[in-house]
């Protein structure tokens, strides 16, 4: 089966065309128009931009995707694309857009949720190594930070979310009061590096030498768990944003100076140490199952490591797309679409976006 799918949930135009024989998955193209350079001006993303620069990129990617895939429109057997969730006005964009071609072209249109596309990215192997379900997925990006128990290919129950921000939001916002430019979740990465390597004096082993060291128990740096106490699998980086916010005021206050390598690294550790307690537990939960992980702050280097380190120790395998599939992309769209096909689920020409998850709460 070869699959054209879309993908402009955000601030990502992307096209691409996935060849799915016998459950391997061969990306032929995955074209990424990012508007990052646009919205760093602001700090962040402007929804109305975002929805006029995929208008203007579409079009043109669509081509470059099937002329990099070497098929042509009459080779796709089924077009593909987010409609939830995401900024409205951009999804409907793709959603239009995928909706003229597959009535023009007369071919299958399948929707996708953004988030079981950030999932499927994983089953982007061409060994066919993939999770197999039941397992456990967290799901974490700019927008979200949901821990999910992956019932079947296509059915997803949401068992730990955030209450508030999402983990890369959070990275977002405070690496811009530090001076990262927008999006932070990468420079934060890099900065806690050397803040770990600053702290610990090694090299390598640094995340785990980290608690040993005088620079996290300082009481200059005193941040929260963003991981909730109350029995949930939940988070609150609301919180910890908020936490960090008052330490950098008060930093400013008191003309102090502040340690920006030594500050990421405490955040980042703050944050990773709580989605690696929540997923533990998580897997403790469903003994069976193994460990998915995706989004753009799946990229985090800290997080990897750690994640491996946790389920290592409880036996489980661990499934992370390469960093390159970890960002919005349309071959993970393709990928879960895949799945949607095996399981009926198409649309007709009355598809609209949504901007809310189709994903359930236990
Ligand atoms: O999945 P994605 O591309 O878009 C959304 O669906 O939101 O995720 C983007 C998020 C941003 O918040 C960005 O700062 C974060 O992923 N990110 C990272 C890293 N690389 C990207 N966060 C932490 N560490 C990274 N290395
Ligand atoms: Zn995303």
């Amino acid at each position: 089966m070869l699959i054209l799918a879309f993908e402009s949930s955000c601030d990502e135009t992307s096209v691409s065309v996935v060849e799915i024989t016998g459950g391997c998955f061969t990306v032929k193209s995955n074209m990424i128009a990012s508007q990052i350079e646009t919205h760093r001006l602001y700090g962040g993303v402007v929804p109305e931009i975002a929805s006029r620069a995929h208008i203007e990129a579409i079009s043109q990617l669509t081509y470059d995707a099937l002329e990099t895939a070497g098929v042509t429109m009459s080779d796709i057997d089924t077009v593909a694309v987010t409609a939830n969730p995401g900024l409205i006005g951009a999804l409907l964009v793709g959603v239009n857009f995928a909706k003229a071609l597959a009535a023009a072209y007369v071919k299958p249109l399948i929707p996708v949720d953004h988030i079981k596309g950030h999932v499927a990215a994983c089953y982007l192997t061409e060994n066919g190594d993939v999770p197999k379900p039941p397992f456990i997925a967290l799901a974490a990006s700019g927008g979200h930070t949901g821990i999910y128990l992956v019932r079947s290919y296509t059915e997803f129950t949401e068992i730990g979310t955030t209450r508030d921000d999402a983990i890369g939001e959070s990275f977002d916002k405070i690496g811009r009061i530090i001076g990262i430019p927008y999006p932070a979740g990468r420079g934060f990465d890099e900065l806690a590096r050397e803040g770990f390597i600053l702290a610990t004096g090694k090299e390598e082993g640094f995340y785990q030498a980290y608690p040993k060291s005088d620079a996290y128990r300082s009481p200059d740096y005193p941040l929260p768990s963003p991981a909730l106490r109350d029995g949930s699998l939940d988070f609150s980086f609301s919180g910890l944003k908020t936490a960090a916010i008052n330490l950098l005021n008060k930093f400013e206050m008191t003309k102090r100076e502040l340690s920006r390598p030594l500050f990421a690294a405490k955040y980042t550790y703050m944050a990773v140490e709580a989605v690696a307690s929540q997923l533990e537990a998580a897997l403790l939960k469903y003994p069976s199952c193994d460990l998915s992980v995706s989004g753009g702050v799946a990229a985090n280097s800290h997080l990897r490591a750690r994640l491996a380190e946790v389920t290592k120790k409880l036996g489980r395998r661990l499934f992370i797309p390469p960093i390159s599939l970890c960002g919005d992309n349309a071959a993970m769209i393709a990928a879960a679409a895949y799945y949607n096909a095996e399981a009926g689920i198409f649309a007709d020409s009355s598809l609209n976006a949504s901007a809310s998850d189709s994903i359930t709460r236990q």
